[in-house]
């Protein structure tokens, strides 16, 4: 039996309270309790890796724009608070390293990576993970899974995990074989509870993403999961603490 406690990981930072993928949305995640964050990667025109979802900023900004196309000096210029609720107005776009700045080492960062930009992140993702001495705490996941065996055979200690949903689910153990797997991130509704008790008793760190709802992340701390990841890290942590 797996006696650990499921880890609380606040997806994009505490993202049912704050703007998404915002250092306010990561740093009310740890407030709550979080022990991990998911957060999701780009690559600027500029070679910086910054922190938001979407490649391009329409939809959490007020600007309008690919990530790939604009500076950091042009995507500081936005506001990334003011679409979530007024009161929000001034977050920007974070940096990768400002999260780093500004998270202990001992939370584990989630880190997804949307894009391989044609191989030009890989290295400077490693790089900078290194440099912030955070290969220990640090799982680096994607769809993307040739990706995930690029960045392992830069980095042999760096932790990745494969992404899948409805459509990836059978794929991903072939294409990642001569990449050792550190764990596996399936959406919560496409995995069976023998799938996550085979899956941790093989060794794998299993993450389910995104529970949102309490009697979902109750089944899912039932199945024995290593982690939930959940836009709402003080509901989890209610569930899991009791407080
Ligand atoms: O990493 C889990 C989850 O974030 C994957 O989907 O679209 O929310 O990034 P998405
Ligand atoms: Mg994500």
């Amino acid at each position: 039996m797996n006696t650990k406690r499921t880890m609380n990981i606040g997806h994009r930072g505490a993202a049912s309270e704050a703007p998404e993928n915002t250092l306010i949305a990561f740093q009310k995640a740890l407030e709550q309790g979080a022990d991990g964050l998911e957060l999701d990667i780009h690559l600027t025109a500029d070679g910086e890796i910054v922190v938001c979802h979407d490649s391009t900023v329409n939809r959490t900004t007020d600007g309008t724009g690919a990530i790939r196309s604009m500076t950091v000096a042009e995507l500081k210029q936005l506001d990334a608070g003011i679409r979530f609720d007024e009161s929000f107005r001034g977050e920007r776009i974070p940096l990768l390293s400002e999260v780093f700045e500004l998270v202990p080492k001992h939370i584990m960062i989630n880190i997804e990576l949307k894009n391989t930009y044609d191989g030009a992140v890989e290295g400077k993702l490693v790089d900078l993970i290194r440099s912030s001495d955070r290969l220990d705490s640090v799982v680096v996941s994607s769809f993307r899974h040739q990706c995930l065996a690029r960045l392992k055979a830069l980095e042999p200690d760096l932790k990745i995990g494969i992404l899948y949903d409805e459509l990836y689910s059978h794929r991903g153990y072939a294409d990642l074989s001569p990449a050792p797997l550190y764990s596996v991130h399936p959406h919560f509704r496409y995995i069976q509870a023998e799938d996550i008790r085979d899956l941790r008793e093989g060794g794998y760190e299993v993450y389910v993403y995104t529970v949102n709802n309490e009697d979902d992340m109750r089944k899912m701390i039932e199945a024995g999961v290593s982690g939930i990841i959940t836009d709402c890290p003080a509901k989890l942590q209610k569930l899991l603490t009791g407080k």
